[in-house]
């Protein structure tokens, strides 16, 4: 499949993050498209987490900008990055200690989540929906 069929949904322009002196991220571009499915490879120290985590907003470039659907960021928020769509997985698998298994995977639906505090502390209503089990001990 030609890679000009979809219309471009991400769009990163000369993108360059550092660390002090460590230059992790120097002027990379690429676009993602429609339907396309595009993987970042690269040794390890590559910067391939610290692109995915400009992309997310968790770090913030130097230089470049972010185009995500014709909208320009020059500092994406990881909310903003999550309200636009942008999902992610993480390297290294951190829990919330003290948290089930449902109310950890729970944490990944918060943007679904309708209820409020009020609600979901007396899993009433729409917050009674939220979760089927205690919180695990232990
Ligand atoms: N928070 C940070 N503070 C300081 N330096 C960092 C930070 N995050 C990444 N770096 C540095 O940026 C460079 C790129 O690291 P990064 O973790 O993005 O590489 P990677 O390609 O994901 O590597 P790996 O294959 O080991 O996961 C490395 O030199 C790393 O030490
Ligand atoms: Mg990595």
């Amino acid at each position: 499949m030609s890679r000009q069929s979809g219309e471009v949904i991400l769009d990163l322009k000369n993108v360059s993050l550092s660390f002090g002196g460590v230059k992790a991220l120097t002027d990379i571009s690429f676009d993602v498209r429609e339907h396309e499915i595009r993987a970042i490879i690269g040794p390890n120290g590559a910067g391939k987490s610290s692109m995915l985590n400009v992309i997310n907003g968790v770090y913030r470039p130097q230089e470049g900008e972010i185009i995500l659907r014709g909208q320009h960021f020059s500092r994406m928020n990881p909310y903003k990055a999550a309200r636009a769509g942008i999902s992610r997985t993480f390297q290294n698998i951190a829990l919330f200690k003290g948290m089930n298994v449902i109310d950890n995977l729970m944490t990944g639906r918060n943007l679904k989540i309708r209820s409020n505090l009020i609600q979901q502390a007396f899993w009433w209503g729409a917050g009674a929906a939220r979760g089927t089990s205690a919180p695990c001990q232990g």
